[in-house]
């Protein structure tokens, strides 16, 4: 059986540091920010995993019905040996991607989420003992040092619509540093959610059960835990609104009254004012020209285009030039 191998490619205090460095960033301008990479600790990547089963959450399984029926086509446009999968979070769709490719020697999954990689790697391991895991605690937004046995032909898979969290010059850095990881000939399979009714979007991040909202306000918990922060979470309402000339949904926390939060690990007494809003995380729908236009500018070519049957969501896998 193949162990599985976890690496951190961050030093230990790395992901303190950087925490500490976005929340002192994001909350002392205006309008107050924070990146959504926070969010998944251990309970926010259990939290997100329930999200994806909400009925409103519509793109997990519209990006499931896209693979079931296209891993074969993928395995064999690709022939991959090697698939490094960014921000993998639990892997499961990603079966049917590793069912259907017979040649794979390697898989990477790269996550911030340490317990997402853990829980993954020992469910894919329980069904798949031959398979080599080589899972890497790491930050997709700065270079990713693949490891040494990662052969090619190299496929990269991003899905969940997980590039959306990016705001466009972040996407333009990401697709040319993705680009970077593969040769010639190698490949990217992207999952895009398309532009829809407001409606459907809204009701994606506003789940009736009030999951979205409890993953939202996970943000504050992490920041309560890690820098000794005091965030009542039940001072801030979870907002989700959509920006239809930027055609992303942006997902917010809203303060109900004015409150002064103390962060001392920064330093910093941090006011919001009563219904001012702390952006946590935007989510891009797309348009299939502007895919394939971002893609082309990273020296990527499309050569398949793929929606679900009801044309909410796109996977697109593209050749590296
Ligand atoms: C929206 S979820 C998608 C999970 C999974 N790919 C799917 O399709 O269901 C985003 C995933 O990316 C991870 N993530 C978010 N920001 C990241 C970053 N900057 N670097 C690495 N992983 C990140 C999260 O931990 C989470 O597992």
């Amino acid at each position: 059986m193949s162990p599985f191998r976890l690496t951190r490619t961050l030093p230990e205090d790395a992901s303190g540091a950087a925490l500490r460095a976005d929340v002192r960033a994001g909350l002392i301008r205006t309008p107050k920010t924070l990146p959504p990479k926070w969010f998944y600790d251990a309970r926010g990547s259990a939290l997100f995993d329930r999200i994806t089963t909400l009925p409103e959450y519509y793109p997990t399984r519209a990006e499931r019905e896209i693979l079931l029926a296209r891993s074969p086509e993928i395995a064999a446009a690709t022939g991959a040996r090697t698939l490094v999968e960014l921000g993998s979070g639990s892997s499961d769709k990603t079966r049917h991607l590793l069912d259907a490719l017979v040649g794979l020697r390697t898989y990477v999954p790269v996550d911030v989420s340490a317990s997402a990689l853990e829980q993954a790697g020992a469910a894919l391991l329980a069904q798949r003992p031959a398979l080599d895991v080589h899972a890497l605690i790491a930050d997709f937004t700065t270079a990713v040092d693949l490891p040494v046995d990662a052969p090619g032909p190299r496929l990269v898979a991003f899905l969940g619509g997980t590039i959306g969290n990016l705001l466009p010059a972040e996407r333009a850095a990401f697709l040319h540093s993705v680009r970077s990881l593969v040769a010639p000939g190698d490949a990217l399979l992207l999952g895009t959610d398309l532009v829809k009714d407001e409606a459907t979007l809204v009701a994606a991040y506003d789940d009736a059960a009030g999951v979205t909202a409890a993953f939202n306000k996970n943000v504050l918990t992490v920041i309560n835990r890690e820098l000794g922060a005091d965030f009542d979470l039940d001072d801030f309402a979870h907002v989700a609104r959509w920006d239809a000339e930027r055609e992303w949904i942006e997902m917010r926390l809203r303060a109900r009254t004015a409150v002064t939060v103390k962060v001392p690990a920064v330093n910093l007494a941090v006011d919001f004012e009563a219904g001012e809003e702390l952006r946590t995380e935007v989510s891009a729908k797309f348009r299939e020209a502007g895919v394939r236009a971002e893609l082309a500018a990273a020296r990527w070519e499309v050569t398949r285009w793929w929606t679900d049957r009801a044309g909410r969501f796109a996977l697109s896998l593209s050749t590296a030039r």
